[in-house]
């Protein structure tokens, strides 16, 4: 239900409905483009970060709340951990229960290892199930891998690592064919071929959907194949420390119980870390559209046993997220939305961009608009917003659409007394996506840790500092098999050796020797507001 304010403000979105219909958005040129971001991107601002004292991205600036977690004490500090006690002794340990992490535990078990898949909350409980707007996949005849290459390496500000995004798009078929294959319900045309849509950013219709839930369809799927295989998975086992051995080669972990607070040992000869993002550290006080595990884990983790980050500072804030009502505060307004007709709409009822410009110039262009000069429209606790116009989805294509396209918005907005088709919604943006994350060669290995690999959003370089819709869908699944393939293979001809935790104890002599001192303690785990929740030994 909307205010009174609101409600006057919605006549005039309707007020120039009509005339914006099949009104033609102009683009922004590059320059204007650069202009916007520099003055209004949350990335550009000048607080909001700090400068890296540790490890081997010292000298680097990161998010103020991510540069605490990589200079924090480890969980294990101060702890005897018996190494020699080993629980779990694998070819494969897989850290992290989404999507990247199936796919991997998927094709590692279809190689013949002898895999371990671990998770700190549940099997899926993960990013990858929240997805809604689809994936991406060079798959029709007006496309190929090579457009897909120059829409994301345009997107990314040339900033993609391009052995990285070579892979992400030469694969973008296959992972689509794989996923349908195992039984994933794209939506498709009567005569049976996949229905593609544009997404911010793409000269083509390449998007793959299942309604507005295709994460959750894809995380259906893959957990019910890993299942299906018979792979061992813990719950609410979230890996605490890395554990190396005396080569300094990745060799496992220990794990701590989230219930009872105790440690167990796990020996693998490889290490997929498959963690997700960071959604939960609400830099520079932003909501977040992510899953409450998101709190840079497998970072941290691999950063303390001296794996390198790459654009730990470049961060998506999803331009739609839910501005009104509170109770769904910050969750996603898929793109979707957009590439469906919705037009993002000022106080004045005027279109202000083309709805489908990249994600971190379409979010900067909404918080110029809601900036003090400008104003956005009052939304809750003194923020302000900017309308998005669906009732156009239904003028544009007809009665119907939403429900059939969109089905998972219209319902979450019903449960407030906003029917979507008639009324529009406000939006503002929201913290959704790392862009950066640890460096990786094609082959999933981190590029200075051996034997440790890692995929998913966990993952640095593959979108540049700026990620299109669906590409994070397709580099889990892509990015998830080839770690998978790579760390069996490599499980093959790996010997283990002694095990250790030393490197703690010389993570914690460079915070001395940097002067860092602080109080917390990493990985995170859980978000702080609900650390009264936390085991009791942690
Ligand atoms: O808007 C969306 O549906 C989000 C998609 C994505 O982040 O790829």
């Amino acid at each position: 239900m909307y205010t009174q304010e609101m409600l006057d403000s919605i006549k005039n979105v309707e007020r120039t409905r009509s005339e914006r219909l099949h009104a033609t958005l102009r683009r922004m040129e590059a320059d204007e483009k650069d202009k916007l971001l520099q003055e209004y991107h949350p990335d550009y601002r000048t607080t909001g970060f700090k400068n890296i004292l540790v490890g081997p991205n010292k000298g680097q600036k990161a998010p103020s709340e991510l540069t605490d977690l990589l200079q924090a004490h480890s969980r294990l500090t101060g702890k005897h951990i018996d190494l020699e006690v080993v629980d779990y002794d694998v070819d494969v340990l897989i850290i992290g229960g989404g999507g990247a992490g199936s796919s991997a535990a998927i094709e590692a078990d279809r190689a013949g290892a002898k895999v371990l898949q671990v998770t700190k909350l549940r099997m899926g409980d993960a990013n990858t199930m929240m997805a809604e707007g689809g994936i991406q996949g060079a798959d029709k005849e007006n496309d190929s891998p090579a457009i897909h290459y120059l829409d994301a390496l345009g997107g990314g500000h040339f900033s993609n690592r391009p052995e990285l995004l070579s892979r992400l798009v030469h694969d973008g078929p296959l992972a689509i064919k794989w996923l349908s294959d195992l039984g994933v319900m794209f939506d498709k045309k009567p005569d049976g071929t996949m229905i593609t849509t544009h997404g911010g950013g793409t000269s083509r219709k390449r998007m793959h959907a299942a309604a507005d839930y295709s994460g959750a369809e894809i995380m259906r799927v893959v957990r019910d194949e890993v299942q299906n295989r018979g792979i061992t998975t813990i719950d609410f086992a979230p890996a605490i420390e890395l554990i190396l051995d005396e080569e300094g080669k990745a060799s496992g972990a220990v794990l701590m119980n989230f219930d009872t607070g105790e440690y167990s040992v796990v020996r693998a000869k490889t290490v997929i870390i498959a963690t997700g993002g960071a959604g939960r550290l609400h830099y520079q006080g932003f909501p977040t559209s992510n899953h409450y595990g998101a709190t840079a884990d497998g970072l941290i983790l691999g950063y303390r046993v001296g794996a390198e980050l790459l654009y730990q500072d470049a961060i998506q804030y999803h331009p739609t997220g839910v501005a009104y009502p509170s109770q769904i505060f910050g969750a996603l307004v898929t793109e979707k939305v957009r590439s469906l007709g919705a037009q993002l709409i000022n106080r004045d009822g005027i279109a202000f961009m083309n709805p489908l410009e990249t994600r971190d110039v379409a979010a900067a262009s909404i918080i110029r608009e809601c900036s003090t000069n400008k104003e956005g429209i009052p939304a809750l606790d003194g923020g302000s917003a900017v309308w998005l116009d669906t009732p156009m989805i239904e003028d544009l294509h007809g009665e119907g659409t939403i429900e059939k396209g969109i089905p998972g918005m219209l319902r979450m907005y019903a449960k407030f007394g906003i029917d979507l088709r008639k009324q529009p919604i406000l939006v503002y943006p929201t913290l959704h996506y790392q862009n950066g994350g640890l460096l990786i060669h094609p082959d999933g290995e981190t590029t200075n840790v051996k034997n440790l690999f890692v995929a998913g959003e966990a993952v640095g370089g593959i979108h540049g500092k700026n990620r299109l819709m669906g590409n994070s869908l397709l580099d889990i699944i892509v990015f998830g098999r080839i770690a998978g393939k790579s760390a069996a293979a490599r499980a093959k001809e790996t010997k283990t050796g002694k095990l250790t935790l030393a490197h703690v104890e010389k993570f914690e002599k460079s915070l001395a020797d940097a002067g860092v001192e602080t109080d917390k303690v990493s990985p995170l785990l859980l978000p702080t507001y609900t650390h009264g929740r936390t085991p009791r030994k942690s």
